[in-house]
């Protein structure tokens, strides 16, 4: 066991214990008295989740760690305030249910449905300052903390933004609820799902091949007596919510002790995560995350080494607990084969339970010569192939992805089977911060997977039927 866990793990754990920690990636808000209000303000509000709920997503993570399913965690690079709208939320539910039918009827595995939604709105930045035309502004962080407006007003840290993205949190969640529990997500209705521009695509022609065989397949099960009256399975569906853990005050403020098992949850969402740039063991991001039980991720980039990983895994999952932990890696096409393979081995050198999920957008960043930041498609499926080679050659379960999308029909990412060109990406170029897939290319990366899981589980029988 590395040293610093047996430190740490002697150390008392406590919501604010973050605090006397080193930390990065903090706003400057200019009025302490003021942040502090607000955090007492959030600390007395309801949770927005139930602590319930975090371990049953844990349960379900566990059994992905153990091969048996795959986790699909998706949506906004940043949340927005400006585009928090009903249709927003229910057009990106809707291709999370797409993508999660394809990976389940082609794939034939079960699919962890966990939206990066209701509170993520933080961003790390690489630089605190923003340049442009000789004018030097602070870099805009998130409607959480700033505005994205290059005025000096907006992007002074203003803590009651942190008060509106809890209620906006709150709002989209109810909706993502209603959306699984109360009738949207029937898979009676899977052709509707189809209405949209979609239609007009490739990846939608496909998806409605699959909704008929689904159709016909339920009506057989209603021959037989299965049907919606009698089998929840079929009508609700159950999803959850992620964002990065990266402001610790408003996190700590819903970290509540339930009340079932004595035990603190983040109540601010399921799934939390430590984002690639606040992931030092001893500093603030850890320290906080190591004391929360929820089902958590770390983001893992070309800088982490083995020993690095090691450490984070003891102090973070010291049990090891099957489902506690996912590895979100995030190389890049060009560099996953040079990274992931020796984290894996080292991983299983030492025994111990995680998710492997791939995150195939942050290390695939590029500009392009028209001056918008976005990503070729073909680097984002390059990156998810090598990542299902590598963890078949090392054995492991390749276990998620972990992307960022939306539901309307953007041009963010160039490439796709309705190309998106250069020249295009002006058009519909809306994201508050990282380029997203749009629904067709979420869509189709989602039949790329589930074509090659089908196809190294038919690899792998006709291996272990020759064993035999
Ligand atoms: C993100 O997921 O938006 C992000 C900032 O990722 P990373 O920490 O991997 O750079
Ligand atoms: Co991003």
């Amino acid at each position: 066991m590395a040293e610093s866990s047996s430190q740490n793990r002697g150390q008392k754990w406590s919501p604010n214990s973050w605090r006397s920690k080193p930390i990065v990636q903090v706003p400057d808000y200019p009025n302490m008295d003021e942040l502090k209000e607000v955090e007492q303000t959030l600390g007395s509000f309801p949770p927005l989740v139930f602590a319930g709920e975090a371990r049953d997503l844990k349960a379900r993570l566990g059994r992905v760690a153990a091969g048996e399913g795959f986790l699909l965690q998706g949506g906004d690079c940043a949340e927005s305030f400006s585009e928090h709208h009903g249709d927003n939320i229910r057009d990106f539910f809707r291709v999370m249910l797409q993508m999660a039918v394809v990976l389940t009827y082609a794939g034939s595995v079960p699919v962890v449905k966990v939206g990066r939604i209701a509170g993520q709105f933080a961003k790390p930045r690489s630089a605190p300052m923003e340049s442009k035309d000789g004018v030097e502004l602070p870099s805009y962080r998130g409607d959480i903390i700033n505005g994205i407006d290059f005025t000096e007003e907006d992007r002074i840290p203003d803590p009651r933004r942190q008060l509106k993205a809890y209620r906006q949190s709150a709002a989209t969640l109810n909706l993502l609820r209603a959306f699984a529990q109360g009738g949207y997500a029937n898979l009676e209705h899977v052709h509707r799902w189809t209405l949209g521009f979609l239609e007009n695509s490739p990846a939608a022609e496909r998806f409605g091949e699959i909704a008929t065989r689904i159709t016909e397949t339920l009506d057989f099960m209603k021959a037989c007596g299965i049907n919606s009256d009698n089998t929840r399975q079929l009508t609700a569906t159950n999803f959850f919510t992620s964002h990065e853990a990266l402001l610790l005050g408003y996190e700590e403020a819903f970290a509540r002790v339930d009340s079932t098992s004595g035990e603190t949850y983040a109540t601010s969402g399921h799934f939390i995560w430590i984002g690639d740039r606040t992931r030092q063991v001893d500093h603030a991001h850890v320290e906080f995350m190591r004391g929360i039980k929820n089902p958590i991720g770390l983001k893992c980039g070309p800088s982490i080494s083995d020993d690095d990983l090691m450490r984070l895994i003891d102090t973070l999952n010291p049990e090891d607990e099957a489902g506690r932990l996912t590895l979100i890696c995030r190389f890049g096409a060009d560099d996953v084969q040079e990274h992931l393979p020796r984290l894996v081995r080292k991983v299983q050198e030492e025994g111990r339970k995680v998710v492997w999920s791939c995150d195939p957008m942050h290390g695939n960043t590029i500009k392009a010569s028209t001056g918008y930041k976005t990503r070729p498609f073909d680097l984002v499926l390059s990156e998810v192939e090598s990542f299902f080679d590598i963890c078949q050659a090392e054995r492991v379960h390749a276990g998620g992805v972990h992307v960022e999308m939306t539901g309307k029909n953007v041009t963010e990412c160039i490439g796709g089977a309705k190309t998106v060109k250069e020249a295009d990406l002006s058009a519909r170029y809306h994201t508050h911060c990282d380029p997203r897939l749009n629904a067709d290319q979420a869509l189709e990366l989602a039949f790329l997977i589930a074509e090659r899981m089908k196809k190294d589980r038919h690899g792998n029988r006709v291996s272990e039927a020759k064993t035999a």
